[in-house]
């Protein structure tokens, strides 16, 4: 399974995330991307059907502030840096 959290601390807020996983990011009243799945804790595992689309936002997000792997992040997207 693959989890993701956004670091909201670096999210520029560009919209990139959300144009290409819908279902996955959205967006707070500032525009910040999180995970909705699970409030951005990235405890929840995404589901199978988005784990590709949730992999091409992690590559394509413009200040690296989407983070994914195969273990949680218990809220915190720094947890493994
Ligand atoms: Fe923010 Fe990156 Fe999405 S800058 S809006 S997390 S593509």
């Amino acid at each position: 399974a693959k989890f993701a959290i956004v670091d909201k601390d670096t999210c520029i807020a560009c919209g990139a995330c959300g144009a290409t996983a819908s279902s996955i990011f959205q967006y707070d009243d500032e525009g910040l991307a999180y995970v909705a799945v699970d409030e951005n804790k990235g405890v929840c595992p995404i589901p199978e059907d988005w784990e590709e689309d949730v992999e091409d936002a992690f590559l394509g997000c413009p200040s690296d502030s989407i983070k994914m792997l195969d273990k949680p992040f218990n809220g915190d997207p720094l947890k493994y840096d």
